[in-house]
């Protein structure tokens, strides 16, 4: 019998996996029907799940062997009481890599002051200044996992001492790793730039706040395309008119689209890019959902399983 896939992350995404998602099944020799149109939930196999998706109560989905999420970041739905079903989120090389080029470019642009010659052309020649070679820009990525890792060790590669800080120890090449509240201190002080690749749980809202933020060296940049809630908004714009911070480049916000009269939007020493860090790209995504879909049909662990205790 045919496996049921309910493809239930909403009408747009609908769009993009309604042929690429059979093909990647097909590809594995796997007789699937996708549809996004609500079957018997009784008879479902597994859902397909992105935020603003339409399911908010999974119980009746008795016989789903797993929500797949279309994102990386699943803190809008890990904690819903009704998905008692295995949750696993999307990684892929293509996510990857391209946040290993947004975080590049945006320390890059920092690094090179960049802005100063796109913005500023006065007619006056200024270069009497020897700027610092990346081996003297220290940047400390908050979050070792698949993507902060892969950021951190790009950045290495360029030669900027890296300072990498996670829950759990860790070893990474080039990467000075850290990891607990006096790891976060020592991470946080050495930070030229910061760059937030965390998960939004219960243990990383607001991890940016007053207190952490003055921890860091005067005028730091902080690059954030983790979640919005890392930040405390008000006490980032505080530092950022005190001169504390020296600039933030924003991708992610509490809420999304940042309204308009948001002061991010005007703030001199902000730049907001609207959530385009990194986005899914269906034809990679719909591989890693059709492995899954294999592997839990072959009975074989998922891949990139959440750990509901942890929220990541
Ligand atoms: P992972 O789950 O692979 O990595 C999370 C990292 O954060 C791990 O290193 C983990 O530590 C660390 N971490 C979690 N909680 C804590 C804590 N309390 N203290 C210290 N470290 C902690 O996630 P990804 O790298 O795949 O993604 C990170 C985030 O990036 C996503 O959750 C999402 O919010 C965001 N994202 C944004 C996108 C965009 O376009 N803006 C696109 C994709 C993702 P440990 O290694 O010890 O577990
Ligand atoms: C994600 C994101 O979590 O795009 O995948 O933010």
């Amino acid at each position: 019998m045919a496996v049921l896939v309910y493809f239930a992350a909403g009408a747009a995404n609908w769009q993009e996996y309604r042929d690429l998602l059979p093909a990647a099944c097909a590809d594995l020799g796997l007789e699937v029907v996708v549809s996004d149109r609500e079957p018997d939930p009784a008879l479902v196999d597994y859902i397909i799940f992105a935020p603003g998706g339409v399911v908010s109560d999974f119980s009746p989905f008795t016989r789903c062997k797993a929500v797949l999420s279309l994102w990386a970041g699943v803190e809008k739905y890990a904690g819903n009481p009704t998905l008692t079903q295995p949750l696993a989120r999307m990684v892929n090389h293509e996510l990857t890599e391209r946040m290993v080029e947004y975080v590049v470019g945006h320390v890059l642009r920092h690094h090179l002051g960049m802005d100063a010659h796109i913005t500023g052309q006065d007619g006056v020649w200024r270069n009497d200044v020897m700027p610092p070679l990346a081996r003297e820009r220290p940047v400390t990525v908050l979050g070792l996992g698949e993507l902060g890792r892969a950021c951190a060790q790009a950045l290495a590669a360029l030669h900027f001492p890296v300072t990498g800080w996670s829950r759990r120890a860790k070893v990474l090449p080039g990467v000075d790793c850290m990891s607990g509240q006096d790891g976060l201190g020592t991470a946080l002080a050495r930070a030229a730039i910061v760059v937030c690749l965390l998960p939004q749980t219960a243990e990383t809202v607001d991890i940016l706040d007053a207190r952490r933020l003055a921890m860091l060296p005067r005028g730091a940049t902080i690059i954030n395309p983790g979640r919005g809630a890392l930040i405390e908004d008000a006490a980032l714009l505080a530092a950022l008119d005190s001169g504390q911070v020296g600039h933030a480049t924003l991708d992610v916000f509490r809420i999304e689209p940042l309204p308009p009269d948001h002061p991010y939007w005007a703030h001199p020493r902000v730049t907001v890019t609207p959530h385009v860090a990194a986005d899914t790209r269906a034809g990679s995504a719909a591989r890693v959902l059709a492995e899954n879909i294999r592997r839990s049909e072959a009975g074989e662990p998922l891949l990139h399983l959440v750990d509901r205790a942890r929220g990541y």
